[in-house]
């Protein structure tokens, strides 16, 4: 592993520092140790709070072009150091080295585009409702930010919550996921070399996320909260955020629907159906969930999965060829179980997969399920597991109905060719992200986020900057004509 950008301390204004206790990181792929961490606790994360609040007055006065040319040279750093990054982010995590480089590149992307966005943040002279006056509104920074981030991207989740942050000219603490603490401490020995004020960037990873994320949203002095994971800590967090009123932004659970209608490509639909199942052994949370497909077209789109997935090479994700790594865990592989099996008894038949495969313990064969009865468990839960799932409809009425009875509405999917149906059903779908013959939607350009349970706020392109600022009003009076 390369040895500079391997951290194991915590990073707490400037300085990485030892704490009382240190966790296990593990290699999905193979159970073996990677790192000792520290383990931060409430101690650290009151020193971390500190650091960024004594670390606000300087960043925030900072011009935008100052803040700009630090996030940069972090871009730029990343960027350098990608083979490192991508390397250490598959051995912690397990995704295919590809994919992990993929997600180097996606998570530097977020870096540069808000270098560029933070000279952007402009306010607005809205004209007065009087002669003797000017209405300006100005944005600023919201402040000191946490940033709770997941294992499934462990790098690119950062950037995409901090880039945006920091530009506005707000400091940060960053809570890596526990299994995952490995890339978020590289990152922050780049920013250190790119020149962010110590303070500035603050990571504490621990074992007990619970116990710091409470910390986190109990403190005054914290006024944002920006949160990737399940939408039941979410709720939590949204919850335990209440107390201090801060602003949250939250990127929780999907439940993609997929939708293929008759009239789709069906190669097309078939290879997007590919990428958007199977990134990341479907551990996304905009992973297509639940396959929609028309019945003129069921049998052919079936066969035409079970071909493509028998191509699926499973293994460690550092191995040539590798396409699927490990889940990360074993509860993740009982969730994948519990969802197959559920099917099953329903009446699903399985086509490919169905069961851990020979690889290791948290390895799930590529799994097609077809005939899945629309009441199937895994048509309410998020599986985050690689099984495709397709469940046959009649029509379009029918199927806008089933995509949209969801508690959930981050991204959806749909293949037509018909231009009235594209629209009609890109406005019909309650999802915040909507692939119309796209299966691959996440760009640092576009808006990222979810409707109903699935989220508050947008991550990536000029709206990623709104969770970030506050506007202020200002009524400049007293403005009469000028006295002869
Ligand atoms: C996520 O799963 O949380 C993010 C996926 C993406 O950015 O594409």
């Amino acid at each position: 592993m390369t040895s500079n950008i391997l951290k194991t301390q915590a990073f707490i204004n400037g300085a990485w520092l030892d704490s009382a206790a240190r966790f296990p990181v593990h290699n999905p792929a193979t159970g073996e140790l990677l790192a000792e961490v520290a383990d931060c606790g409430a101690s650290e994360t009151q020193h971390a709070i500190a650091a960024a609040e004594a670390a606000l007055p300087q960043w925030r006065g900072m011009v935008a072009k100052e803040r700009t040319a630090i996030l940069r040279r972090w871009y730029e750093l990343i960027l350098q150091h990608a083979d490192a990054l991508a390397e250490l982010l598959t051995r912690e995590q397990g995704k295919p080295l590809a994919e992990a480089k993929g997600e180097i590149t996606y998570g530097a992307n977020f870096v540069e585009f808000y270098a560029e966005e933070a000279k952007r943040i402009y306010g607005e002279v809205i004209p007065s409702h009087r002669a003797d006056a000017r209405i300006i509104t100005l944005r600023q920074p919201l402040g000191v930010v946490a940033a709770i981030t997941p294992w499934n991207f462990p790098l690119a989740m950062i950037t995409r919550k901090i880039a945006p942050a920091l530009a506005a000219g707000c400091t940060v603490i960053v809570k890596p996921a526990e299994e995952t603490p490995l890339s978020a401490l590289a990152v922050a020995v780049l920013a250190e070399q790119a020149g962010f004020p110590p303070g500035v960037i603050n990571i504490i990873p621990t074992s007990q996320p619970a116990l710091v994320g409470e910390a986190l949203c109990a403190s005054p002095v914290v006024r944002g909260l920006t949160f990737t994971g399940s939408t039941q800590i979410g709720k939590l967090l949204m919850a335990q955020a209440a107390a201090t009123v801060k602003k949250v932004s939250l990127e929780l659970g999907g439940n993609a629907p997929f939708i293929i209608f008759d009239d789709a490509d069906p190669e097309r639909a078939v290879a997007d159906l590919m990428a958007a199942k199977f990134r990341n052994m479907g551990q996304t949370c905009v992973c297509a969930n639940r396959v929609y497909v028309q019945a003129g077209i069921y049998e052919q789109i079936a066969e035409r999965m079970a071909a493509a997935m028998r191509a699926l090479q499973l293994g460690n994700g550092l191995q040539a060829g590798v396409t699927q790594g490990p889940l990360i865990n074993q509860a993740a592989l009982a969730k994948v179980q519990q969802h197959v099996a559920d099917a099953l008894q329903r009446g699903a038949i399985c086509r490919l997969g169905g069961k851990p495969a020979a690889q290791g313990r948290t390895y799930f064969e590529p799994t097609l399920l077809t005939d899945v009865p629309p009441d199937a468990l895994l048509t309410r839960e998020e599986t985050f597991g690689p099984v495709a799932a397709l469940i046959r409809f009649q029509d379009e009425a029918e199927v806008i109905a089933a995509a949209n009875a969801s508690p959930y509405g981050l991204a959806g999917y749909f293949y037509s060719r018909d231009l009235g149906r594209v629209w009609r059903v890109a406005e019909a779908l309650d999802c915040g992200i909507v692939g119309v013959n796209e299966g691959i939607i996440s760009t640092e350009l576009a808006p990222f986020g979810g409707m109903k349970q699935s989220g508050l706020g947008r991550e990536g392109s000029h709206h990623g900057i709104e969770e970030f600022t506050e506007i202020k009003y200002v009524l400049m009076g007293g403005l009469g004509p000028a006295q002869p």
